[in-house]
């Protein structure tokens, strides 16, 4: 990355005034100096936001773990590549080299091929953040299988219907897992999702939590012993630029979860630059991405970006209150972690509990902190910027989202001055803009709008998974000729931007992305209940918490209501998983409409919130009654 690394704020402005005016000479250099190609582009990019149709790099032929592992065996074999950290602290970490996770991950693609996995197929990998994780996904990725990761805190409904949607011919899950002092069966999970899934021919399991588990037979294999037989080498598939990498899903505000695809070659050469640029990577430091692999976070920032860098990724398999609210601080002190990039959530958590858990530990060989995954709140950030970076480590408050494959918005360490809450300014090669209402551009600063994008950058997601119409009517249809984000932003006087939060209906919990439909459609499943709207809360610790409203049919009335609440959560638990559960369910006997029948989400959102001194004119609802009954009851 020697030509546009970047280390102070004037040439970041050099760099990122090149990569508006001439972006495609901008990113053909860094594709050229940073990676290997077995052949390379015929063209740069060619776009049409209308249709929409991207391509980066066409013409190009590649494989991504060429330049995750291959290149690397001759100048660092010996070197961690994954560092991975058990959830038991008593465990001895792994220390994975570059050449051990090339031989591993050829074995694990040999596997894949003699189950029958080609080029194009879909994988479905439901593990926990285990070495075995990383590996799948490579190995994928070395034989042109798209993989398509789901978070192992997913539901068996939630699995199968991802599974469904991209007909995914085989499952890599393991035993169970761990998680703090629990295990989690996910065997049994997968179990019960594939009683609705005919397209999976074969599962293959990983033995992590030697627990008793039932395997069908023919269907079923132990991953070990296969690994074991299998070769130690693979030749990589080599792809064209634009074949697909991968399928991740994320929710939207209505209907069926969002199969995002991501392709190979620009993916690469932006997962990779990003992670130099925003992390300040240099050769012998080590890095640790809090995120589960089962997020976008995961994918680019703990395997491929890291990986392409050749740096020393660090993998934990738990969670920061086990065995005590010290373990990150532990981790950090015992692996020397220099860069350290975690959720707002996850810092909010923790700056509730005693600082002692942070005094005991060596925290100096940070150098840079991230967080990403929702806005940060002032608080947070200080007691991040105080006590963890002690005043020292820049925090780069990284924005971006699945759909748009790396970090977009965001500081660079030692060169942009950090404002907290300000994810401050666009990456190079990245063009965004506000736009107002009416869809008009905003110019000028101080100003607030609807966050877009107006010129493509190279790991942009290409289609959702089976439904590109509705890929243009998510993205590229609420304004013209610009990629829309959901989210709501501001500029200030400089130019920074601070993202203010989604505007349409997903609400982001602890980080994570939730549709307001689905789980309404979970709920509205209970024989007992008629109707319910789904808004979010402002909480101390996840940042939103969902709270519900619930009409109930006339079987439901005069039942206990605890009772009824506690069914509620279950069902949630069930269609779609623990993290979708309500804070707060409220029995009511009618919702705000308008005229034309549509729930006024803003005002539930208002008196969830407990924010009734302005609720706005509600003398036109259809029910405006309704209103004042919500009020008086509010929990
Ligand atoms: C939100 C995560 C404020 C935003 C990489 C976005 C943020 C959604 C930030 C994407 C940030 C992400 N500040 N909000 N630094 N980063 N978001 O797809 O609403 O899980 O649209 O990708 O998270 O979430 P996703």
């Amino acid at each position: 990355m020697s030509q546009y690394h970047i280390k102070n704020l004037e040439e970041y402005f050099q760099v990122y005034r090149k990569s508006v005016q001439h972006p495609e000479l901008f990113w053909e250099e860094i594709a050229e100096e940073n990676f290997v190609w077995r052949k390379k582009w015929d063209n740069v990019l060619s776009w049409d936001f209308s249709k929409p149709e991207l391509k980066w790099f066409e013409g190009a032929k590649l494989n991504i773990t060429e330049n995750c592992l291959d290149r690397h065996l001759h100048v660092r074999g010996d070197k961690t590549a994954i560092l991975f950290e058990p959830n038991d602290p008593n465990e001895e970490p792994e220390h994975i080299t570059y050449k051990e996770l090339h031989e591993r991950v050829c074995e694990m693609a040999n596997v894949l091929k003699d189950q029958g996995i080609q080029k194009g197929d879909r994988v479905c990998i439901y593990l926990p953040m285990i070495p075995e994780l990383a590996i799948s996904v490579l190995a994928c990725a070395r034989i042109g299988a798209i993989h398509s990761v789901v978070f192992a805190g997913f539901s068996a409904a939630a699995l199968a219907t991802r599974i469904n949607d991209s007909d995914c011919k085989i499952v890599i899950t393991s035993d169970g897992s761990f998680r703090g002092n629990k295990t989690i069966d996910l065997k049994g999970i997968v179990d019960k999702a594939l009683e609705s899934c005919s397209c999976v021919e074969t599962v293959l399991v990983a033995k992590r939590i030697n627990s008793e588990i039932v395997m069908k037979k023919g269907r079923d294999f132990w991953l070990a012993p296969l690994l074991e037989a299998a070769y130690k080498d693979c030749n990589a598939e080599i792809m064209n630029a634009e074949d697909p990498l991968f399928i991740l899903y994320t929710s939207g505000s209505t209907g069926m979860p969002k199969g995002m695809v991501h392709t190979t070659a620009g993916y690469m050469v932006y997962s990779a630059y990003t992670f130099k640029n925003v992390f300040q990577y240099s050769e012998n430091d080590v890095y640790w991405c809090t995120a589960d692999i089962g997020w976008i976070t995961g994918h680019s920032y703990i395997v491929y970006g890291p990986l392409a860098n050749g740096a020393t990724t660090v993998m934990f398999e738990g969670v920061p209150n086990y065995p005590d609210w010290g373990r990150f601080w532990e981790i950090v002190e015992k692996h020397k972690i220099n860069q350290f990039y975690t959720a707002p959530t996850a810092i909010r958590a923790l700056a509730k509990e005693n600082l002692s858990f942070v005094e005991k530990y060596d925290l100096s060989s940070l150098k840079v902190l991230g967080t990403v995954g929702e806005p940060i709140n002032e608080e947070a950030w200080h007691w991040y910027n105080d006590n963890i970076g002690k005043k020292k480590s820049p925090i780069v408050d990284t924005w971006w989202q699945t759909e748009t494959g790396g970090i977009m918005i965001s500081p660079i360490p030692f060169s942009t001055p950090t404002i907290p809450t300000f994810a401050t300014l666009p990456l190079p090669g990245i063009q965004p803009c506000l736009m107002d209402e009416n869809g008009d551009e905003i110019t000028g600063n101080q100003t607030n709008g609807r966050l877009c994008v107006k010129f493509p950058w190279p790991s942009m997601a290409r289609t959702i998974w089976g439904n590109h119409q509705r890929y243009k009517e998510t993205y590229f249809s609420t304004f013209k000729d610009k990629y829309f984000t959901g989210d709501g932003a501001l500029r200030d006087a400089t130019g920074y931007y601070r993202i203010t939060g989604r505007v349409d209906d997903v609400i982001i919990v602890s980080g994570h992305n939730l549709g307001t439909a689905p789980i309404e459609d979970a709920i509205n499943e209970h024989p007992a209940v008629a109707e319910s709207a789904i808004v979010g809360f402002p909480h101390e610790v996840k940042g939103n918490a969902l709270y519900g409203y619930v009409i109930l049919k006339e079987a439901g009335e005069g039942r206990d209501q605890d009772n009824l609440s506690k069914e509620i959560n279950q069902l949630i638990t069930e269609r779609i998983g623990p993290i979708a559960k309500l804070d707060k369910i409220q029995f009511t006997s009618g919702l705000p409409k308008t005229r034309s029948g549509k729930i006024m989400r803003r005002i539930l959102r208002k008196i969830a919130g407990k924010d009734t001194s302005n609720l706005g004119d509600t003398s036109t609802l259809l029910n405006p009654d309704v209103v004042q009954e919500i009020m008086e009851n509010a929990l």
